[in-house]
């Protein structure tokens, strides 16, 4: 942001007297935001529901909005000022043209067309994938019964099965990466995966942003060089290999190359219907004529299904299994309804959705844990909201975990009560945002509440889950990053049948 742009955010701080702490000279805010607990420090502020500034050193001031007007107003009313994310163009390497990264009229020109691969439709033609890869998940877990006493790194397991679905759901590569880790694609996956924090990029990223413009010509950027040649060739070769319109692959690389061949996919059972508030579709902006999508936007998007839904998959899953361990009455609820809906019957993207109950544990987990701590947007143009004057650059932080955990948004927030989502219609959405909000939700929603529901109802039919003397409780998450936890071991007891 320019310097004009600063203090004119800054004085729109000053006159409308948002609080916040006062900025350190060059980490601005940073000291106060890393205060307490992760997400913008409690300390910082009492109540959520409400609106709050802080500086991030060198970048752009930032209001962090807990207020649910405020926030319905710029998440979905006053959407079109507020389309775009907080991003630093020029150190994400391919993923620049993934729909994370991209603003403007090019996001909503990529988000459109690949929204329909996220479609009811498409996504009961991936059931036959994620069920082959939740018996995976369940070989494994019996497995370790057998060969040992149960007890299980849930970490390593749930990484493993979120890997496997992303591998097979975006790429249409089968592995088992619990067994095989030593798989090219797998090693090269991971290592796309492995951000280091403190690494001098990140630093720069923190302190410096507006240095960010000198990383593509030093050769920079948050993802190794070799990783990215590796996904490169092998999206490559698979896209030679498939054929626009083939029906044999329900993956998300066929579905996009459909897209870039401008050949669309009819399905009949496609679920239009069915496309809530939530779930964005968002109209093709006048002024972007492309019809198609390049090869790099399917290969930043085939990769940002990686990062955005490798390590939120398998921290939901986790989180979860933890929870049933320390609620066995839960657990047995849960089991109870799985028996009585689905009893011994494969489970399908239907009967799934039957099981209340399943939806309601997982819910709750993603309440008091929500994988991605906080959102973000930035304003585009001059808005005012409630009285609140936005300047156009100005960024917008949305602390999803505060307010998840707010005693004025939800009774006894750090009590674990799947009950609490027995009637979702009593429920704000402005005030459970594991997803985020709005038509720059997460496109992959629906596609991760399936893999959770299919994982947790076969692991729960087969194994009683319990705490054990190496569970840690409460559970310590990462200092950085997602809401993972550092560690996550439960025992696992077979239930014979
Ligand atoms: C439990 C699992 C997941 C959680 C909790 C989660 C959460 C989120 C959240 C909070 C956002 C930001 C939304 C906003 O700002 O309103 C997001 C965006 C996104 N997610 Fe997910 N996600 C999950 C799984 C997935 C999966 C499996 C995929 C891909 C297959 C995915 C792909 C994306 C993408 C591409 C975006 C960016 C959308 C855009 O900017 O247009 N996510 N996710």
């Amino acid at each position: 942001m320019a310097g004009a742009d600063l203090s004119r955010a800054g004085s729109v701080y000053i006159k409308l007297n948002i609080p916040g702490p006062a900025p350190w000279p060059i980490i601005g805010s940073l000291v106060e935001l890393n205060k307490k607990d992760r997400h913008h420090g409690r300390s910082l502020i009492g109540s959520w529901n409400s609106i709050k500034r802080y500086y991030g050193g060198m970048s752009p001031q930032t209001l962090i909005v807990g207020d649910k007007e405020m926030l319905r107003k710029i998440l979905v009313k006053e959407f079109a000022n507020f389309p775009d994310k907080i991003t630093l163009k020029g150190i994400n390497g391919d993923l620049e043209t993934s729909v994370i990264n991209l603003r403007g009229d090019h996001w909503r020109h990529v988000r459109n067309k690949i929204t329909p691969a996220f479609s009811v439709g498409k996504l009961r033609k991936m059931v036959p994938l994620v069920d082959l890869a939740s018996d995976t998940l369940v070989e494994s877990l019996r497995r370790k019964v057998k060969d040992g006493d149960g007890v299980t790194d849930m970490l390593e397991v749930c990484g493993a099965y979120s890997m496997d679905v992303i591998c097979s759901t975006a790429f249409g590569i089968q592995v088992d990466s619990q067994n095989n880790p030593n798989d090219e694609f797998i090693v090269h996956a991971k290592k796309f995966l492995i951000l280091d924090f403190y690494s001098p990029i990140f630093l720069i990223l923190m302190f410096l942003p507006a240095l960010c413009w000198l990383m593509p010509h030093i050769g920079w950027s948050i993802i190794d060089n070799d990783v990215q040649l590796f996904f490169r060739q092998v999206t490559t070769k698979l896209l030679k290999e498939r054929v626009a319109g083939d029906k044999k692959h329900a993956d998300f690389l066929q579905l996009m190359k459909n897209v870039q061949q401008n050949h669309e996919d009819s399905d009949e059972d496609d679920d239009r219907d069915n496309d809530d508030e939530n779930v964005s579709r968002s109209k093709p902006p006048t002024s972007w004529s492309r019809k198609g999508i390049t090869f790099d936007e399917i290969l930043g998007n085939a990769e940002i299904f990686f990062f955005a839904g490798y390590e939120t998959t398998k921290t939901a899953l986790c989180m979860t299994c933890y929870y049933l361990a320390l609620y066995p009455e839960y657990q047995d609820k849960l089991r109870q309804e799985l028996s009585d809906v689905i009893g011994s019957n494969p489970m399908t993207y239907e009967n799934l959705r039957q099981v209340k109950y399943l939806e309601m544990i997982t819910n709750e987990s993603m309440r008091i844990n929500p994988p991605f701590g906080r959102t973000t947007r930035v304003c585009v143009r001059d808005t005012e909201i409630n009285g609140v004057k936005i300047p156009a650059g100005m960024q917008i932080s949305i602390p999803i975990y505060n307010i998840h955990l707010d005693p004025d948004n939800w009774e006894d927030p750090e009590k674990f009560i799947p009950e609490r989502f027995a009637d979702m219609d009593t429920i704000d959405p402005m005030t459970f945002l594991p997803f985020g909000y709005g038509p720059r939700n997460c496109i992959g929603m629906r596609l991760a509440e399936m893999e959770l529901k299919m994982a947790l109802a076969k692991v729960v039919r087969s194994f009683q889950i319990s705490v054990c003397g190496e569970t840690e409780i409460p559970l310590d998450l990462k200092k950085l990053g997602m809401m993972t936890p550092t560690s996550s071991t439960l025992k696992m007891l077979e239930i014979k049948s």
